[in-house]
């Protein structure tokens, strides 16, 4: 019995000197000094001894008991300064990492900067479908299947009536058949054509305005995209307005803006002309609102898409279109 009690002993001591975590040594105290451990279960023995044996053992038994306990108890106690050791050797007077802050894309900064000038002029923001019906895309801004004006905005089909959409002049007929005038709307959103080289990307943005109501005339388009000119870049910013053609526009303006590269004198970017176009506009054209059921007679209004890439170049003095969608740090990171 003795012999047992010594070896029990000497086993647990071993045991304990291995001891890493405070679940482990959890275990040591149930399987060693716990009600139903190793030493009670000997200790429940001596009843068996030879009476003579019995106070000796049961001696010895409650002094292994003893210092065992002795020993589990400092080991909790160094295993606790421990952890508490490594809380305290974290210095909490270091200053913080900070984290690394995003921002917004350029062109998002773009779409909203040229948004909210439209907002102060009284404009409410709306948005549509990317993946768009051919009768919004075309066939409702008088671009029937076979009409020429298809070619200059090769697209990407989905099926024979779904298109990407190749402009954000769906919208208009959109917004018209929704509601009836006054309308005044800004349109932001993707749009795709099959193109890409430095001035075009097969994706980009464009921002569509629309203003129906009665007897809006060519002096508010031009007074309206003035405003905004001056405000996107700058009040001295030069500008003028020359006759195009829109299928759904009746008559139709490009805007250019004096160069902003070499202030007009002509250059690469302006192809020595001194001016960049930036939109394209004009008064909506009476077989749209064929297709919306507004009377012509009644109502009249203007138009007007412009891309953001090109605004967002200009603005920045930016010369290839690509830069924008490489997700190059070094190039994202200036604004
Ligand atoms: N949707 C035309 C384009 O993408 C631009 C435009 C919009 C022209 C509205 C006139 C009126 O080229």
């Amino acid at each position: 019995m003795r012999e047992k009690l010594l070896e029990t002993e000497k086993k647990a001591l071993a045991e304990l000197k291995e001891i890493q975590d405070q679940a482990s040594l959890e275990r040591f105290r149930i399987s060693y000094l716990g009600k139903k451990g190793v030493l009670t279960t000997i200790m429940k023995g001596l009843g068996r001894l030879d009476p003579a044996q019995r106070p000796v053992i049961g001696k010895l038994a409650n002094e292994i008991k003893q210092r065992l306990t002795a020993h589990y108890e400092e080991a909790l106690e160094k295993m606790k300064a421990g952890s508490a050791g490594e809380a305290a050797s974290f210095d909490v007077t270091l200053p913080g990492r900070e984290p690394v802050y995003g921002h917004l894309h350029p062109i998002t900064q773009t779409i909203r900067e040229v948004c909210h000038i439209f907002e102060k002029m009284g404009f409410r923001v709306v948005k549509g479908p990317n993946v768009e019906l051919d009768y919004y895309n075309f066939e409702a801004l008088n671009i029937p299947k076979d009409h020429p004006a298809r070619d200059m905005q090769d697209t990407f089909y989905i099926s024979e009536n779904v298109v990407l959409r190749t402009h954000t002049s769906p919208m208009q007929v959109r917004v018209m058949e929704a509601q009836k005038p006054p309308v005044s709307v800004i349109a932001p959103g993707k749009v795709y054509r099959r193109d890409s080289d430095v001035s075009h990307t097969p994706m980009f943005h464009q921002v569509e305005g629309l203003l129906v109501d009665r007897d809006v005339t060519f002096g508010q388009l031009k007074g309206t995209l003035t405003a905004f000119v001056r405000e996107m870049f700058g009040k001295g910013t030069a500008l003028r307005f020359r006759p195009s053609f829109f299928p759904f526009t009746e008559p139709s303006a490009e805007v250019d803006i004096g160069c902003v590269i070499c202030g007009g004198k002509g250059c690469r970017t302006c192809g020595q002309t001194g001016w960049i176009e930036i939109l394209g506009s004009g008064m909506v054209d009476p077989e749209v609102y064929g297709f919306v059921d507004y009377d012509p007679e009644v109502y009249s209004g203007f138009a007007f898409g412009m891309g953001m890439e090109r605004i967002a170049m200009l603005k920045y003095g930016i010369d290839d279109i690509q830069l924008f969608f490489k997700n190059d740090m070094r190039f994202l990171r200036q604004f």
